[in-house]
């Protein structure tokens, strides 16, 4: 108790670093990368300043660079020249992302490389599934697609499969289609707790995902539900995950301390699109220091319990020499 305890000794600046409780490492992040089988030269993303689409003969140059600054993997996003209804391009040898994994792994074998697995890129309605005929999104049939398409990337050499899509069951499906074609120790890192959230409006614009009709919210989970994510991220380990995943991450940082805390399993938290935007617009305002609050945002992902983090900031971070 006071005046015998002070807390003010220890933050005296010398003593700081070494009584700090959370770091923030280069190695805890995954960068993002997007990749278009329609354009030639890179692309900006209208709604996420300073962040780019590239084409295909890009892709490993910006591979090899993630891997120079010191981020230890990033995650793949495929952009088709052609969307149909069942995603066909999702999980052919010669489509996209087939296509940018060989490019990578014949320039390095630095990044590890994450394939985020979904249909809504490459279907011309925008869902995660297919549809039936009543514009509801079909489960099962969904899951021998899912299944299909992370073997293709396995083929093609992908190090992680990440499953986004939300379907029941999907988790169990792809450890099985894997293991069936001798991928047994390919992990998958689950979007295991994935809300419905108003924060992914960037990224549709990004990966072109917008959907035609409907929403999300007969698949991802409602934003209210905390003790729903806890049953979802349990199905997801006793399918198989080896990495579970919380997105978005700064809106559900409870439920990142419930997980980990729970589960103790290797817990990864997105950033994701929406939270990037807002940091951009304020700063491009003057109205808050970009790189101090970056770095507060991605620090209190990590003291909430994520071992790692997907943030559209990753290179400016590892740029700032953490
Ligand atoms: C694909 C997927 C989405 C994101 C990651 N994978 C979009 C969605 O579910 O609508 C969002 C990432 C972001 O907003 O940064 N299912």
């Amino acid at each position: 108790m006071f005046p015998i305890t002070r807390m003010r000794r220890l933050r005296a600046s010398r003593f700081q670093p070494l009584v700090r409780e959370t770091e923030l490492d280069v190695k805890d992040l995954i960068c993002p990368v997007f990749v278009d089988e329609t354009i030639r030269e890179p692309v900006e993303i209208n709604s996420m300043p300073g962040y780019f689409r590239f084409p295909l003969d890009m892709v490993a140059d910006e591979a090899v660079c993630i891997s120079e600054l010191g981020i230890p993997a990033l995650i793949l996003f495929g952009i088709p020249q052609e969307k149909d209804e069942a995603g066909t391009h999702a999980h052919g040898d010669d489509d996209i992302i087939q296509k940018a994994i060989r490019a990578i792994k014949s320039e390095a074998d630095e990044p590890i490389i994450i394939t985020d697995l979904c249909l809504c890129e490459y279907t011309s309605h925008g869902h995660c599934g297919v549809v039936g005929s009543t514009h509801e999104v079909l489960n099962d049939p969904t899951l021998e697609i899912l299944g299909k398409t992370a073997v293709s990337h396995a083929k093609a050499g992908a190090d992680i499969v990440a499953p986004s899509g939300m379907m029941d069951g999907m988790v169990g499906a792809i450890r099985r289609a894997l293991d069936d074609n001798d991928f047994r120790d390919l992990p998958i890192m689950s979007y295991a707790a994935k809300y419905c959230s108003a924060f992914y409006g960037p990224f549709r614009e990004a990966a072109g995902s917008g959907y035609s009709f409907g929403d999300r919210s007969s698949y991802q989970m409602d934003p209210g539900n905390s003790d729903e994510a806890i049953r979802e991220v349990a199905l997801d380990i006793e399918e198989g995950a080896d990495i579970i995943m919380i997105k978005p991450a700064l809106p559900y940082l409870d439920i990142i301390y419930r997980v980990k805390k729970k589960f103790g399993m290797p817990t990864a938290a997105y950033h994701v699109s929406g939270e990037y935007a807002m940091i951009k617009a304020a700063a491009r305002n003057g109205w808050i220091d970009e790189p101090r609050v970056v770095y507060e945002s991605l620090l209190s992902i990590k003291r909430a319990g994520a071992d790692m983090v997907l943030t559209y900031f990753a290179k400016d971070m590892a740029k700032t020499n953490l």
